[in-house]
């Protein structure tokens, strides 16, 4: 098992999360993932989102399993990964993941088992999770590095997050590990100094700093690229929100080198039984 494990790559897992739905996750999740792939680094995108935009609509494939399927035995985990033409795979929750809470103790176990090798033939895996906190997400969140929390420069958005980050700080979460991406921003200026005080705010009451912000404008070609089925990032390189995704892919890969030195999922998981953590 040991020498098993030290074959398999040191994934880095980013989960994408927000307050609230329809702040552009999926849309950041799929775009910061293909020009991770674009980095020549072998990419994972799980879409455990159940909201407006789905990955699969903006990366132009067609799942043909999900994990149901999978809790049902009609396929094996490998079924469940969709390679797609940005060089990035993906897997589709495909609903919640009430199939998987009621599924057997065994079935359970195995597909723990076989999610987690999975993951790690990975360098990235950016997760594309629903909003807010259910207990139901738990199990994956726990598997995350880095968090990318996304609003819009809203008050009542803000203050969403605002909760996230203390929720996040509460389970032990460090600001490192925390990026906050302001999305749909009308005014750049504006929504810097909101999100200054924000930062601040979070500071002074979280004793968090968050590693980044980063500001996206609401950009007429992100919605276009939505409607033709393009990548934003891929497809408009000029455009600000274009380059505020290769700030964030940057910050990622940044981590993804000091990562590469330390264990693996699977050896910190027996690492924790082992009481060595
Ligand atoms: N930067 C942006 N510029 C223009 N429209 C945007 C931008 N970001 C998001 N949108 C709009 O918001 C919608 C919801 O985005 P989506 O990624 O599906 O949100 P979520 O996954 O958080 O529910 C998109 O379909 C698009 O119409
Ligand atoms: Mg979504």
């Amino acid at each position: 098992m040991r020498d098993q494990a030290s074959n398999l790559k040191n994934s880095q897992i980013v989960a994408v999360i927000s307050g609230k739905g329809g702040v552009g996750k999926t849309l950041l999740a799929t775009n910061i993932a293909a020009v991770i792939a674009e980095n020549n680094k072998k990419v994972l995108l799980f879409d455990a989102d159940v909201g407006f935009t789905n990955a699969d609509i903006l990366l132009g494939v067609y799942p043909k399993y999900s994990i149901k399927d999978f809790v049902n035995q009609k396929c094996s985990i490998e079924n469940l990964v969709i390679p797609t033409s940005y060089g990035l795979d993906l897997i589709s929750l495909g609903g919640d993941v009430s199939d998987l809470l009621t599924a057997n103790e065994l079935v359970l176990k195995d597909f723990a088992i076989h999610f987690l090798k999975l993951l790690e033939n990975y360098d990235i895996v950016v997760m594309d999770m629903p909003p807010g906190f259910s207990t139901n997400y738990m199990p994956f969140l726990s598997l995350v590095d880095e968090f990318v929390i996304m609003t819009t420069p809203e008050p009542t958005s803000v203050v969403n997050t605002y909760t996230m980050i203390k929720l996040l700080s509460i389970k032990g979460i460090k600001g490192e590990s925390i990026h906050v991406v302001a999305n749909m921003v009308e005014n750049v200026k504006e929504a810097q100094g909101l999100m200054e005080r924000f930062t601040e705010v979070v500071e002074k009451f979280v004793g968090n700093r968050v590693s980044s912000v980063t500001m996206i404008k609401d950009h007429p070609l992100v919605l276009k690229s939505i409607h033709d089925r393009q990548l934003f990032a891929l497809k408009y390189r000029s455009i600000q929100p274009s380059f505020s995704i290769m700030r964030i892919v940057s910050y990622i890969l940044k981590t993804e080198l000091k990562k590469a030195e330390e264990e693996t999922l699977i050896q910190r998981f027996i690492n924790f039984f082992r009481g060595d953590h």
